[in-house]
């Protein structure tokens, strides 16, 4: 018995499984999936395999062959982070058929009513199983150490279509005897229901694993890109505008980080639900709609899940405490691309907001110092509760501290071979850290490589950065605390990214007076652009501006990005005194709640319950 992984019940002496075929009757009248899935082993094995679970009814395991059933337990108990132990007991078994159920609490799993959709007609179905929800969604060895292939068939209602981040092979009529113990015939080969084909030929860790059901259409935005969405023709006309130079950002991420080995990069604009900014699902990045904005920052997003497919992809992360190499690799692979496609001064921007927010992070885990480690020590540690900027930007730093040594053709040259001896496996630090010094001899003696990768805080070699554009403006939110205001000229071409350093540089709290009076100047809390839009309204919060409050609302009630929901509810009930605040938290979530994924009901719940 020897855990892999500590937010998996994955066992070292058990084979991993190398591929899973799946069957999935997707009902949509009780938010539940009755599948089955069909695991692989490398070759015949006797003894017991582990695999993890969550919010899953498991209804039987059998041998492929035969279908007599096999001996299976399944932990009482859910452990709050990791879930269900599943444990079958094979004998000489190279593959197992699992039948089971979802559940409408599966964490991965956000079901929408057809009100709940930008189109209001059908409803909607989408994963996000990054950090630890696949296990919601399949039994599985759910740690980014294994990594498997997988085919998949989707049964759903002939209306609907499906996307997976896998290879599309058909879409046709439900065939008799295929449905593999996920439901009865008669269920599968319904009237008014098709069936949707899809392979992942690439092995991939679980996290990886996504789809969506729904009224879903697309538009050709590049030779090996299409933006798909909910079709609606206003919607994927503005996608198709906004990520027209997704091509262009590809063919850089090839020139500096070798071949991409996905085939396709389309794209998935999901409702505004959707918990995150972007999620690098293999062949179809999943984002959120939030990102449409008409300005360089949505290419920014794509530039960062694309960037995935080369680090965190390829080369991923062996468990989520070596995270950074995942988001630290990908924020410096990102800033490459935004440099060459939209020039230095942009990128030189990011890395001004992620110097910023790395500060802010040493701020939020002042008493829990583990967290601002790269290498960080994730037992009895839930992942999305610290889930923070730390594991980006001190990885960037990190990684933008070897470039700044060694320069950049050297660096390149690095990061190439790199990528080429890692790629398709999940690695630690230790592996970097050991590559890098047999290919950077002596890099040791000048970089303080155990300081950066096992030290708490912000290493005193990293480094500010220096351009025009962010000195400028640290200085302009520096005289705002002596009451000064920037000058209309002075903005006239701030884009979204210069509002947000602005703001973000501001005091944590100012007169309410002045609050109001920059908004009365600039129309902040009405952006259209919501890293202003929260920047500003969180600013309000803490200063104590009432007025606001009806915005803070109406903002948390209608996306579902936790990197707006996180502090707009921290900034509500952080701090004492603050009763009104307090109760209003309570009540916009009690109603927004719903519309929430499960992922970011949890973190609500956890600051909530934190504070009050
Ligand atoms: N892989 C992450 C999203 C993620 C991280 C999901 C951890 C679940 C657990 C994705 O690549 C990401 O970093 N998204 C950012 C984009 C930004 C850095 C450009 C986001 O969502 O804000
Ligand atoms: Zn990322």
């Amino acid at each position: 018995m020897a855990p892999v992984d500590p937010h998996s019940f994955t066992d070292s002496s058990h084979p991993f499984a190398t591929h899973v075929s799946l069957s999935m009757y997707f009902d949509f009248a009780s938010s539940t999936i009755h599948a089955s899935s069909l695991l692989t082993l490398p070759t015949p094995y006797s003894g017991p395999i582990s695999l993890d679970v969550r919010s899953l009814s498991i209804i039987s395991v059998v041998d492929p062959q035969t279908l007599t059933p096999l001996p299976f337990s399944l932990s009482t108990v859910p452990e709050p982070i990791k879930g269900q132990h599943l444990t079958v007991s094979l004998s000489n078994h190279s593959s197992f058929l699992v039948a089971f159920s979802t559940s409408p609490s599966s964490s991965a799993l956000q079901w929408l009513s057809p009100p709940q959709t930008f189109k209001k007609t059908f409803p909607f179905v989408y994963t996000q199983c990054q950090a630890i929800h696949a296990r919601s969604v399949f039994p599985c060895q759910d740690t980014p150490a294994a990594r498997l292939r997988y085919s998949a068939r989707l049964n759903v209602p002939r209306q609907l279509s499906a996307v997976m981040a896998a290879r599309h092979i058909e879409r046709r009529s439900p065939v008799s005897g295929e449905a593999a113990m996920a439901c009865d015939d008669a269920l599968w080969c319904a009237d008014g229901r098709v069936v949707e084909e899809f392979v992942m030929e690439q092995p991939v860790p679980p996290y990886l694993f996504a789809f969506a059901v729904g009224e879903i259409g697309f538009r050709e935005v590049g030779p090996r890109t299409r933006v798909y969405s909910e079709s609606v023709p206003g919607l994927l006309d503005a996608a198709e505008r906004e990520f027209a130079g997704t091509e262009e950002m590809i063919r850089q991420g090839e020139r500096l980080f070798g071949p991409y080995e996905w085939e396709r990069f389309d794209l998935l604009v999901l409702p505004p639900s959707f918990p995150y900014g972007g999620m690098e699902n293999p062949k179809m990045v999943f984002l959120t709609p939030t990102v449409i904005k008409g300005d360089a920052s949505g290419a920014q997003v794509v530039a960062h899940e694309l960037a995935h497919s080369w680090t965190g992809n390829l080369i991923t992360n062996k468990t989520n405490e070596d995270f950074w190499l995942n988001e630290g690799f990908t924020t410096y692979a990102e800033r490459r691309i935004v440099e060459v496609v939209q020039g230095e001064e942009r990128a030189a921007l990011s890395i001004g907001i992620g110097w910023r927010g790395l500060n802010e992070e040493m701020e939020r885990f002042k008493d829990n110092m583990e967290f601002t480690k790269l290498k960080t020590k994730q037992e009895g540690v839930d992942p999305d509760d610290i889930y923070s900027r730390v594991p980006y930007e001190k990885g960037f730093q990190f990684l933008w501290r070897i470039e700044r040594q060694i320069g950049r053709p050297a660096f390149d040259e690095f990061i190439k071979k790199y990528i080429a001896t890692f790629k398709f496996q999940s690695i630690d630090t230790e592996t970097f850290l050991n590559f890098l010094k047999a290919n950077i001899p002596g890099i040791e003696t000048q970089i303080d490589l155990v300081l950066w990768t096992e030290g708490t805080s912000i290493p005193s070699d990293a480094f500010e950065p220096v351009s025009n554009i962010y000195i400028k403006i640290v200085s302009l939110a520096k005289e705002f605390k002596l009451g000064r205001m920037p000058r209309e000229d002075e903005v006239a071409d701030w884009q979204g990214q210069e509002w947000e350093l602005y703001l973000e540089n501001l005091p944590k709290s100012v007169e309410a007076s002045q609050v109001v009076s920059l908004d009365a100047r600039y129309s902040l809390a009405e952006s259209k652009d919501y890293e202003v839009k929260v920047a500003f309204l969180q600013l309000a919060i803490s200063s104590g501006c009432r007025e606001y409050y009806s915005e803070v609302e109406k903002t948390l009630k209608e996306v579902g990005r936790m990197k707006y929901l996180r502090p707009l509810y921290t900034a509500l009930v952080q701090g004492s005194g603050k009763e009104e605040e307090k109760i209003l938290a309570k009540r916009v979530f009690a109603e927004a709640r719903d519309c929430y994924h499960p992922i970011a009901q949890g973190v609500v719940e956890s600051i909530l319950s934190k504070h009050l």
